[in-house]
């Protein structure tokens, strides 16, 4: 079955992005799915109250997120992007995850961004979702030093392109 075949579906695609690189990722994911007639709805995460990275989660609660849960029985598939933190989901994503409802069955793809070391953040966001009965269909993490060139952005659209080519992932 070829991508332009399925009929058009729900996406959300949630990140975080701190400065621009998964958010770049992100409109790259949108403008391959909207070109194939998916419906898209990007949601930015937000700290409630913003303050330098090594400050969030001192205190190991939750953060307190500006808009914090969208309802996920509105879309057949959920994107999660995050920045890797010290080899991990930001702790903002990582609050946006164990927030979530409605993840049971539902499809996840996760990515990430980071300048070479991303440790366990796929893993971990994984991990968070298998535990609420979510599927994880997809996983990428994009590697730059740099702000991501049209190489980059190249690699994510052939992945996004190959999973949706790809039968029964849904
Ligand atoms: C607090 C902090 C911790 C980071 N830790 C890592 C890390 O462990 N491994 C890594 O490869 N990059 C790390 N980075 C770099 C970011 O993951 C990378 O620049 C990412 O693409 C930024 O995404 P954004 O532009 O969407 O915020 C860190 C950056 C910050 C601000």
């Amino acid at each position: 079955m070829v991508f332009e075949d399925y009929s058009p579906m729900r996406v959300l695609i949630s990140f975080h992005s701190k400065t621009g690189r998964t958010e770049s990722v992100t409109k790259q994911i949108s403008e391959v799915l909207t070109k194939s007639n998916h419906e898209i709805v990007m949601h930015r995460v937000l700290p409630r109250r913003v303050m330098k990275a090594h400050r969030y989660n001192k205190d190991g609660k939750d953060i307190e997120l500006v808009e914090p849960v969208v309802d996920l029985n509105d879309f057949d598939v959920v994107f999660i992007g995050t920045p890797v933190w010290n080899f991990c989901p930001s702790p903002i994503i990582l609050s946006y995850l164990r927030q979530l409802t409605n993840v049971k069955g539902k499809s996840f793809v996760i990515f990430s961004t980071c300048t070479g070391l991303p440790g366990t953040t796929l893993k971990r966001m994984a991990n968070i979702l298998a535990v609420k009965g979510g599927k994880v269909i997809g996983s990428l993490t994009i590697k730059s030093i740099f702000d991501l060139d049209e190489e980059k952005l190249q690699i994510v659209k052939q992945f996004v392109e190959k999973l949706f080519a790809s039968v029964d992932v849904l």
